[in-house]
């Protein structure tokens, strides 16, 4: 039995991200999990991951569950170890979005089923997979540089070990301060050498941006950090990927952001909505990522 608590808990990249374009051409036949249920456990707010998760499960032939953490005994303190104790009774597997890491970390070892992180303050495997997808999809290869440009949060930890793994150049232009997470840094620093890729983490997004095959970025403000809302905007400023940051990239370069997006802030109109975004096929890779997920633990 297996979880996805990170991207290093992906054993094989590569299968993964085959089984989900086999299953984004429709060549996976059968319901590989008939007769199962999926429990969504969410203590933050999403659209992707919920409705991506639900429906991919009902394609597969599961029963999805959603779950409010605020609804279930969780929310009025039911310790994590006896809700994993519990569900793990029921169901066949459950996917978390959690505000803390460590609990998603505690849920998995008091759970006797799989358990997948679908965000949490540390990392977003899934959006990691269903990104790789996409960029396999437009460049064919992993031989560009992706850089990503803001906050170093869950989505850029992620992103960091996930390129890592599959010998991808990547950059970050970050404020001082908001530098992904020094123990992942440094894990995917190791990965790297392994696998032949480079990493920079920089605070210029203009030295960062210069020939980059992806420009990626997201939300100034992520969720659970609204009070620290004003001294944000101020920092991210400098950072937001506009069309004159974008024209210091590749010719070919593409934009990415993992959704949702606040045009003005982390980017603009023109670029979002412009012919070099590929976020909406970023985000219908989701369904495909996480069907792939699904059938490699619960299937
Ligand atoms: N990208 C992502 O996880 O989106 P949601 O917050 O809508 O699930
Ligand atoms: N970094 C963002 C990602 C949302 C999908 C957040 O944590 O809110």
């Amino acid at each position: 039995m297996r979880h996805l608590l990170s991207v290093c808990d992906m054993d094989d990249v590569v299968a993964l991200l085959d089984l989900a374009d086999d299953y984004k051409a429709g060549e996976i036949p059968g319901k590989v999990l008939e007769g199962k249920t999926l429990a969504m456990i969410f203590e933050k707010s999403s659209t992707r991951t919920r409705v991506s998760f639900e429906v991919g499960a009902s394609q597969l032939g599961a029963q999805p569950l959603y779950l409010s953490a605020s609804d279930l005994q969780l929310g009025r303190g039911e310790p994590i170890a006896d809700t994993a104790r519990t569900l793990s009774r029921y169901v066949d597997g459950i996917m978390i979005r959690a505000i803390r890491h460590s609990d998603v970390v505690e849920l998995a070892s008091e759970s006797s089923v799989p358990v997948i992180n679908g965000l949490t303050d540390l990392e977003h495997p899934c959006q990691a997979l269903a990104d790789m997808q996409t960029v396999r999809e437009k460049l064919g290869d992993f031989s560009g540089r992706l850089v990503f440009v803001g906050d170093g949060n869950n989505v850029c930890n992620s992103l960091l070990l996930i390129t890592a793994m599959l010998g991808m150049d990547m950059d970050v232009a970050c404020p001082p301060g908001y530098e992904p997470d020094t123990e992942i840094t440094g894990m995917a620093e190791k990965i790297a050498r392994k696998s032949g890729s480079e990493i920079r983490v920089l605070h210029d997004p203009r030295e960062a941006v210069d020939g980059a095959d992806v420009v990626y970025t997201d939300v100034w403000v992520s969720m659970g950090y609204e009070e620290e809302t004003e001294e944000r905007l101020k920092v991210f400023r400098p950072y937001q990927v506009n069309s004159e940051l974008m024209k210091l990239a590749s010719p070919d370069a593409i934009f990415m952001h993992c959704l949702p997006a606040v045009r003005g802030q982390e980017t603009t109109s023109e670029v979002i909505d412009g012919p070099q975004s590929v976020v909406w096929d970023q985000a219908e890779n989701r369904l495909h990522a996480q069907k792939a997920i699904m059938h490699w633990l619960m299937g």
